[in-house]
């Protein structure tokens, strides 16, 4: 398998004309229905991480969100951006890669949006991208993340299940929901949890504190 890592893996599945195996052509139909169901989140500036397409920036952006999407893949980004352009709406579109956006990011988001991009990750990486997430997030943002929980052997996508996906998230966010999707694509129901996770400031000082306490190594006694 070449290495997902990398933009070269992904830009080949982007072949001219066509979808990627994976887009569905339109926003993920677990946002309409989270969106429909929490009028009280006050549209912000959103990053989506890994937008492909820009199916679900273009849903954010009609419901008033201010939106960035961010893939490295740059036919993505282009298409993405025409699909902006066409459909007459204000969502922005930049190649990068997810585990550099800290660097040029930090704290500047009320949102991070992510679907099916936990999965595109290879699992070694995976406290390094919820780092990068919580990272460009304001204390106080919201992360909205739609999960593809499968058990398949390989990838990507790569396999998970929800309580792994939660006990990593709980280190770093307060998990205000996280539940199986009720509207998810029929090859996906059943395997689809949507959560939405808040940068907290208690748990970002608790996590300076228990750093604080990593014991020091014990000089040698001459
Ligand atoms: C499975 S696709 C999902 C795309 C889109 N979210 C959707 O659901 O249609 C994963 C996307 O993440 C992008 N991606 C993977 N790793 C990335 C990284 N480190 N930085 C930026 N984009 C990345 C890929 O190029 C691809 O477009």
């Amino acid at each position: 398998m070449t290495n997902p890592s990398r933009p070269s893996f992904w830009a080949e599945k982007y072949q001219p004309d066509y979808p990627p195996p994976w887009d569905l052509g339109q926003a993920a139909p677990p946002f309409v229905e989270f969106l429909d169901a929490h009028p009280e989140l006050t549209p912000g500036k959103t990053a989506v991480v890994g937008s492909g397409l820009g199916n679900d920036a273009l849903l954010l952006a009609q419901r008033g969100f201010d939106v960035m999407g961010f893939d490295f893949v740059e036919t993505a980004v282009a298409r993405a951006i025409r699909a902006a352009a066409d459909a007459g709406l204000s969502a922005k579109f930049l190649q990068r890669d997810v585990f550099e956006l800290g660097n040029e990011f930090a704290q500047q988001f009320d949102f991070v949006v992510e679907h099916t991009c936990y999965c595109a990750i290879d699992p070694a990486r995976r406290n390094d991208y919820v780092q990068a997430v919580y990272e460009i997030l304001k204390p106080g943002g919201h992360f909205i993340g739609l999960f593809w929980c499968h058990d398949r052997q390989g990838g990507p996508p790569f396999g998970s299940d929800m309580k792994q996906v939660r006990d990593r998230l709980t280190t770093k966010f307060k998990i205000l929901s996280f539940d199986l999707a009720q509207t998810s694509i029929e090859s996906r129901q059943g395997q689809e949890y949507l959560g939405l996770f808040k940068k907290t400031l208690a748990i970002a000082s608790q996590l300076q504190q228990s750093y604080k306490r990593v014991p020091q190594p014990v000089p040698y006694a001459l």
